[in-house]
């Protein structure tokens, strides 16, 4: 039986107390046992506890079953901090409110790159004349990588605490792209897609301030691939209009 334990990183982690602690871990749900048990949050950092005596392994089940004395100092802060945030707390070293502007900012990219895959694959169907072929493929190739792309957005907005939007009547309120109305020539189609890759990279550069200020690494690293696509795209199809 010890032997089993002794698979989870909390019994691993804790060689001092190795019997003591393999008789605790072993006596409390397997859950406990697991390698969540030693996962790196704080919460389940607690048992350490376990390392000095045997009552220990109190973490998760001494707050479940109402123990005050269990619930530390950190827990009650996060609890606190999971009522303002709606029941996430949220502790990776950016506080709420700039967590809420890069969001924002987040949101607005969102909403462009839908707009400008719509757009696209609306001039993939309805392209026509002697360039249908090459603007076909061109168009669906771009809208395939937006599709991927507003995942990627979408999931670093939620990552950060905050709700992705996710309806036309939000987007039509964030983007910043026109939508086209009717079915223009090709040319026109191509002038459209242009303007709407730049738009996509002046909302990603205009994002950028907020991430930067607070170290926000994964998310400018996010506008940054967003930008280097929507750039090289827009130079793609300005060249198509080039004689
Ligand atoms: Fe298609």
């Amino acid at each position: 039986m010890a032997s089993k334990t002794t698979k989870s990183k909390a019994a691993k982690s804790t060689k001092k107390a190795k019997s003591t602690t393999a008789k605790a871990a072993a006596s409390t749900t397997k859950k406990s046992t697991t390698t969540k048990a030693a996962s790196t949050t704080k919460k389940t950092a607690t048992t350490k506890a376990a390392n000095s005596n045997g009552k220990a392994v109190e973490s998760k089940a001494a707050s479940r079953n109402g123990n005050g004395k269990a619930t530390t100092q950190k827990s009650t802060e996060a609890t606190a901090q999971a009522a303002q945030n709606g029941g996430s707390a949220i502790n990776i070293g950016i506080e709420d409110g700039k967590r809420q502007a890069i969001a924002d900012g987040l949101s607005r990219v969102l909403a462009d790159s839908y707009t400008l895959y719509l757009k696209t694959h609306n001039f993939h169907w309805n392209v026509t004349g002697p360039m249908f072929q090459t603007l076909h493929l061109m168009f669906e190739a771009q809208y395939t990588e937006l599709a991927l792309a507003v995942d990627m957005v979408a999931e670093r907005i939620r990552a950060l605490g905050y709700p992705a939007p996710a309806t036309y009547s939000e987007y039509a309120k964030l983007t910043s792209i026109e939508e086209t109305p009717g079915v223009p020539k090709a040319k026109e189609m191509i002038k459209l897609l242009v303007e709407g890759q730049e738009a996509v990279v002046r909302t990603a550069r205009s994002v950028f301030p907020a991430a930067d200020e607070v170290n926000d690494e994964p998310t400018a690293d996010l506008l940054t691939q967003r930008m280097q696509v929507h750039e090289k795209n827009a130079w793609m199809l300005r060249s198509l209009l080039e004689e």
